[in-house]
């Protein structure tokens, strides 16, 4: 199959994706195409050899994967204007677009179609975003070309689509949760002394740690806790401190709270 991809929608998202999978050489510039009707805000991507135009038909076309990237109340309108053009024997669709399942692109585009559904994060613009991937009727060299072009933009794990909505609150919602955190962290730490700067460098780079620990060495945070906790020490002190004013508990009930809300409300 081509290796050729077709980006429609090159707006925050399909512009980030398009940078990386340039930069890492995961795509020749010339084998992608991205498009939207604005291209004049795709001048960049010109300028290192990728293909612009606001043609979509055009780009599926040239290409065989054809990456969705547009926003939800966009992609009936986007896949009626392309379902002429495809071919089930060329093209594989990937769908980053939230809320959109996998029966609604059939809709459009008939059943006979491989079809992923993938739910990255906004730290892909810096080729660091957890996307999980969910892929239906898709053959194995479909799902390994899937996964490796997400793994060029951080990390990706494979899903049943009944998880897309908590892998939306988990994956995407958690780059806020995570902010508020290192906010919290910030705060706390000018509160004791640092300036906001020195304050937000020490926050940042300590939660990067801490998490490049459990990624490096694939351990139980507790197991980190226990090597950070003495005795009637200081951290066992706060963090009890913290677990007696709500902390995980808070954690998991926005965790739940967002997730009621995307199943109910979207
Ligand atoms: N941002 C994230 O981190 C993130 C994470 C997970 C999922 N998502 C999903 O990714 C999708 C894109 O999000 P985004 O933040 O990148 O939105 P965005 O910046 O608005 O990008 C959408 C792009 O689609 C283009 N577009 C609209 N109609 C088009 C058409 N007919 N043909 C070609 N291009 C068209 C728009 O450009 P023109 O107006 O110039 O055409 C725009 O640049 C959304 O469905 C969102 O739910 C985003």
């Amino acid at each position: 199959m081509s290796k050729k991809i077709a980006i429609i929608g090159g707006g925050n998202l399909g512009a980030s994706m398009a940078e990386g999978l340039i930069s890492s050489g995961f795509v020749l510039p010339a084998d992608l195409t991205v498009t939207r009707r604005n291209i004049a805000a795709l001048k960049s991507l010109a300028e290192k050899g990728a293909n612009i135009t606001d043609n979509n038909i055009e780009a599926v076309k040239t290409a065989g994967w054809i990456v969705l990237d547009v926003k939800p109340f966009q992609i009936k309108v986007v896949l009626s204007l392309i379902q002429q053009h495809l071919d089930a024997k060329k093209h594989v669709l990937i769908s980053v677009v939230t809320g959109v399942w996998v029966k609604d692109i059939q809709e459009v585009v008939g059943d006979q179609f491989a079809i992923f559904r993938a739910m990255p994060n906004t730290a892909i613009a810096i080729a660091q975003s957890m996307t999980c991937i969910y892929a239906h009727q898709a053959n194995d060299a479909q799902i390994k070309f899937v996964a490796s072009l997400f793994d060029q933009l951080g990390k990706s794990v494979v899903i049943e689509e009944k998880l897309m909505d908590a892998a939306t609150v988990l994956g995407a919602c958690g780059t806020a949760y995570a902010m508020r955190y290192i906010r919290a962290n910030i705060q706390g730490g000018i509160e004791i002394g640092f300036s906001a700067a020195t304050a937000s460098l020490i926050a940042a780079q300590t939660v990067k740690g801490a998490a490049e620990l459990l990624l490096q060495r694939n351990t139980h945070p507790e197991q980190e806790i226990d090597k950070v906790t003495t005795p009637k020490g200081c951290t066992i002190a706060g963090l009890n401190e913290m677990e007696h004013q709500g902390f995980s508990s808070s954690l998991i009930k926005g965790i739940v709270t967002s997730y009621k809300k995307i199943v109910n409300d979207m």
